[in-house]
């Protein structure tokens, strides 16, 4: 006997769901795995810091721009957006994290590489952002310290420096709504 038209969509449906299913796992274990193994949880920066940071008024033409642990890169994006002239680029462990960047943030000032920044010369970049915890930032000071240029700035979100003196800090009562700046 053939199978009706209805059996036939809801065959496919149920095939559809057990795959959404099964991509939604995969990134709910990916997520919980990169935590463990990295010590920090994937949490976007807001977008009110794009205003911070524009309120700043610290970036230039023709630089270059780098996000430590870039997440889905859908913060660098709206950055690259608003500063086309500025190159940027992110550097993500989480393999999941990368190719969601790759595929959903394309612009031509805005590059993603699935890299531990542990392993990134940060020789070249005039701006650094981080937003990460506290322990694995006091891991970063002497790489920065060693690698970044001179008049380099570093932007943390909300989880300073313990030893280092920001030059600015805009800061907010609201949870992870401070950014420090500090210039190396
Ligand atoms: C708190 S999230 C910040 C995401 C993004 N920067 C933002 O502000 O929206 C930190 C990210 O750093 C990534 N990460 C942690 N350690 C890393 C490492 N050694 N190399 C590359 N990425 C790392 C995590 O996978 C996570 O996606």
């Amino acid at each position: 006997m053939e199978p009706s038209i209805l059996y036939i969509i809801f065959s496919i449906i149920e095939i559809m769901l057990m795959f959404m299913e099964l991509f939604f796992i995969t990134i709910f274990v990916s997520l919980a795995i990169y935590q463990v193994k990295t010590g920090v949880p994937f949490v976007k920066s807001k977008k009110i810091l794009i205003n911070r940071i524009k309120e700043a008024n610290i970036l230039k033409d023709n630089t270059i721009f780098c996000d430590l642990g870039s997440g889905d890169g859908s913060f660098l994006y709206q950055l690259a957006k608003e500063f086309p002239q500025v190159q940027f680029v992110g550097y993500e462990i989480n393999i999941f994290l990368y190719i969601f960047s790759k595929l959903f943030n394309r612009l031509p000032n805005l590059k993603f590489y699935h890299q531990d920044f542990f392993k990134v010369d940060l020789s070249s970049f005039d701006y650094i952002y981080v937003f990460l915890l506290s322990s694995l930032m006091e891991q970063l000071v002497p790489k920065i310290q060693k690698e970044a240029k001179k008049g380099c700035y570093v932007i943390v979100n909300t989880f300073a420096f313990k030893n280092l003196q920001p030059i600015k800090e805009i800061s907010s009562t609201k949870p992870l709504e401070t950014l420090y700046f500090y210039q190396l």
